[in-house]
């Protein structure tokens, strides 16, 4: 018998919240972890568009970022409320929740040096509606530790997926994509790439009024235009070294139409096309020359037929698949890495890893709501 952990992750493409139900072995046996049950609960859109919206600084912000955090805790605990009923819990069996919460701001390293990365959620609230202890804010500490608080996913692939003797990758293409190198020596590095879905899904809501473009058919039906491929691809970012991470605060509106307005032959549909595209460089580009055997995908964008195509041809010496081929469902993962952490918090074991995040040390991440 192992130690019971729920894991709550909604990310930036603000599609919903996906929930799984995790055991861990006491011995530590990490990779002999299972996922015993498995939830999403897409947002109401009212909240959905306050949280969205509270991305970019405007009136009572304060007052309105409260609010959602509550709002936020009622929806995680409606769905860890759904998890318990279907596996046929009680909260008492459950050690803790990792909960993620909404970024609404990601600024480590700015401003002061140190800068900050917010996540809402009413810890608290979510403690008192499930009496379950709570794990989160799990960023801020690697944060005052000098470090980026992101990509936190790649001790828990290195627990999970890593296999000795082979050089793997992990990529998980949500609203943001970022990567996890698990190299053959035991070195696991990994940094965000940029977008994934936000600005794709960006695109086709404001065109057509869909959440998103399934399977990516629309985007290919058109063709990228490389005038627009190439301008966006010189964004700074892209150039940075590892550690870095990134999210709405830059890819955003605004920067897809800052582009757009040079490029005004530019269709709908290739706009689309250019966009996938885009998802697709800012992860390949930086795996070349890096001998990848296997690359995993997860998150929603592993989802995507037209966006894994593009990435099996751009990367004609790794093969490409799925996490689903591992045993974990590519909408699972995110989730059994918060439950992870939470994990690795109650067992006073560090979450973080220095070299991916830039932190001073190895680091506890995470504050407490007990039961
Ligand atoms: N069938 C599909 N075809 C294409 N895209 C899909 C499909 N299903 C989901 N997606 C994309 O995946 C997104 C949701 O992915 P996911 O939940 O992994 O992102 P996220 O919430 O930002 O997560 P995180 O920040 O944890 O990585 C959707 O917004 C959509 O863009
Ligand atoms: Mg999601």
């Amino acid at each position: 018998m192992g130690e019971l952990y729920i894991g709550l992750m909604s990310g930036t493409s603000l599609d919903g919240i996906d929930a799984v139900l995790a055991q861990f072995p006491q011995d530590g046996s990490e990779a002999a972890m299972q996922v015993l049950a498995h939830g999403h609960q897409a947002f109401a859109p009212a909240l959905r568009d306050e949280l969205l919206s509270l991305n970019r600084s405007g009136p009572d912000e304060l007052h309105r970022s409260a609010l959602a955090a509550n709002g936020l805790a009622r929806a995680y605990a409606d769905l860890v409320a759904q998890l318990l009923d279907q596996s046929g819990h009680k909260p008492s069996q459950i050690r803790a929740l990792g909960a993620h919460g909404q970024t609404v701001r990601h600024r480590p390293g700015e401003f002061d040096g140190i800068g900050y990365t917010c996540q809402l959620l009413n810890g608290a609230l979510l403690a008192e509606q499930t009496g379950i202890a709570v794990v989160c804010d799990l960023r801020s500490r690697d944060v005052a530790a000098g470090g980026q608080g992101a990509p936190l996913v790649p001790a828990f692939h290195r627990a999970r997926f890593g296999r000795t003797g082979l050089d793997l990758a992990v990529l998980n293409i949500g609203g943001i994509s970022n990567i996890s190198l698990l190299h053959a020596d035991g070195r696991t590095l990994g940094h965000d790439c940029g977008p994934g879905n936000c600005l794709m899904d960006l695109w086709i809501r404001e065109q057509q009024g869909r959440d998103f473009d399934a399977d990516g058919a629309w985007a290919a039906g058109g063709t990228p235009h490389p005038g627009l491929l190439q301008a966006m691809l010189a964004e700074p970012f892209f150039g940075l070294p590892a550690p870095r991470s990134t999210g709405r605060d830059l890819f955003h509106r605004e920067w897809l139409r800052a582009h757009l307005q040079a490029f005004p032959e530019a269709t709908a549909q290739d706009v689309q096309a250019t966009l996938l595209e885009l998802s697709a460089r800012c992860v390949s580009d930086g795996l070349q020359g890096l001998g990848v055997h296997e690359l995993l995908v997860c998150g929603g964008g592993a989802l995507n037929g037209r966006l894994m195509e593009r990435l099996r041809a751009l990367l004609p010496r790794s093969r490409v698949t799925s996490t689903d081929s591992q045993g974990l469902p590519v909408m699972q993962v995110e989730a059994t890495a918060f439950a992870w952490l939470a994990m690795r918090f109650m067992r006073q074991l560090p979450g973080n890893l220095p070299a991916v995040t830039g932190a001073a040390g190895p680091r506890l991440l995470g504050a407490l709501h007990p039961a």
